[in-house]
């Protein structure tokens, strides 16, 4: 897949340079051709002599070469590009390519690229989570590039977070997903639904649930990168998704998920049910906030909330395929079995509460997909992204079938 690509990576001044040897290895493995090119500070983390040495080419730094005088071309190398990685992005290089502060070569190359770009953060956590960091990226999707999310784990300052540069296996993995699937979903309409859902009780308060978003993301992202157009259906979250093009419609209660899925249903190829709707709500939403004082404690009547998932399997129409979530703590082949059934699901993504550290909140998960046939295949334990990947595989091959 990666045969004869060319693939211009550019490294910024970070610890996670050292890793960058590793990815040239790899891309140079995979039969792809790299040219690197580094910033100044760049070199003072990896030399570049070890870069040349394993792509075969000189590392371009500067505008000029010194000794010769020559003059690098950064339109040449923009467009000679099948690809452009920058691995490891720093918050420096990050902000200069979203507002085009051209000081360098590897910006200049950047501005001039026509190919698509990967841009793999590496950073300490309060660098990452920082307004500046998070508005900078967010231009950066907005031009198109991809981001590619870094790890949580231990960084170079031994804090333990987000910030890491994404393991440069995991980098391959994405570029290699983008030429091979880049349109395996071409022409497909794919409606998700992620996140939580909340029911209000007063205009202050409300019931909810600890859903991030962070695995129905990672599927409108995978869907996306691999050509459908994405519509995410999505409660209240605190992320974005990475690639470009995914439709975002907000929503925040269960009944408005609801209303909104019956209307695009009737337009979509694939419809992937991951959000942790609630299953009641207040009957009654207090127009006021309730006050503590010389009160009862306060009753909430509850309603029952529609079942999205079931009220599309109603008036699923034949060629439409529909993708459920089971979280379940106890007999969860059968009761997801039994979903698969009760809802008129094609397929049921079953993630399990026994496994710590994956699942709510956390960026891993470990699935088992159980189809309507009864087959269920069972998964490792992976990366959100990995997950999506598997899932996304899955209905692929489903449709092909
Ligand atoms: O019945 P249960 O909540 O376990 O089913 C989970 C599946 O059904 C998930 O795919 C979830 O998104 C979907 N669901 C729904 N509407 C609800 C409850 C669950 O779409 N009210």
């Amino acid at each position: 897949m990666l045969k004869n690509k060319h693939i211009v990576l550019g490294i910024s001044g970070g610890i996670a340079a050292y890793k960058s040897a590793t990815l040239v290895r790899l891309l140079v493995k995979r039969g792809a051709e790299v040219q690197v090119v580094m910033t100044p500070s760049g070199r003072e983390f990896i030399t570049p002599v070890t870069l040349s040495a394993l792509t075969g080419k000189p590392v371009i730094t500067e505008f000029f070469t010194a000794n010769t005088g020559q003059w690098n071309s950064h339109v040449d190398l923009g467009l000679w590009a099948d690809a452009m990685v920058i691995a490891p992005a720093t918050a420096c290089t990050i902000a200069k390519m979203a507002t085009g502060v051209a000081d360098n070569m590897l910006v200049t190359t950047y501005l001039s690229a026509k190919a698509p770009v990967f841009v793999a953060p590496a950073m300490d956590l309060d660098m990452i989570a920082h307004p500046s960091t998070v508005r900078n990226l967010r231009t950066l999707r907005s031009y198109g590039n991809h981001i590619i999310k870094p790890a949580e784990g231990e960084l170079a300052s031994h804090l333990i977070g987000k910030g890491r540069m994404e393991e440069p296996e995991e980098i391959v993995r994405v570029l290699e997903r983008f030429f091979s699937s880049a349109s395996d979903l071409k022409g497909k309409k794919v409606m998700i639904t992620a996140g939580p859902t909340y029911e209000r009780i007063d205009p202050v308060r409300f019931i909810g649930n600890f859903s991030s978003g962070k695995m129905g993301y990672a599927l409108a992202d995978e869907a996306a990168a691999r050509g459908a157009e994405v519509t995410l259906v999505s409660g209240p979250v605190s992320i974005t998704p990475s690639q470009p093009g995914v439709k975002v419609l907000n929503v925040e209660s269960a009944r408005e998920m609801h209303d909104t899925c019956q209307n695009l249903f009737p337009d979509t190829d694939i419809a992937i049910m991951c959000a942790a709707v609630a299953d009641y709500a207040p009957a009654q939403v207090a127009t006021h906030k309730i006050k503590r004082e010389n009160q009862e404690v306060p009753v909430i009547e509850l309603v029952k909330n529609p079942d999205i998932a079931a009220s599309l399997g109603k008036i699923k129409r034949h060629g439409q395929m529909l993708v459920g979530f089971a979280l379940e703590t106890d007999n969860e082949q059968a009761n997801a079995e039994d979903k698969i059934r009760r809802k008129n699901l094609d397929m049921i993504v079953l993630n399990s509460l026994r496994n710590p550290g994956t699942c709510f909140g956390t960026d891993r998960n470990k699935v088992s997909i159980i189809t309507l046939d009864g087959a269920c295949t069972e998964y490792p334990d992976k990366s959100k992204t990995e997950v999506a990947h598997d899932i996304i595989d899955a209905i692929v091959s489903r449709i092909n079938k």
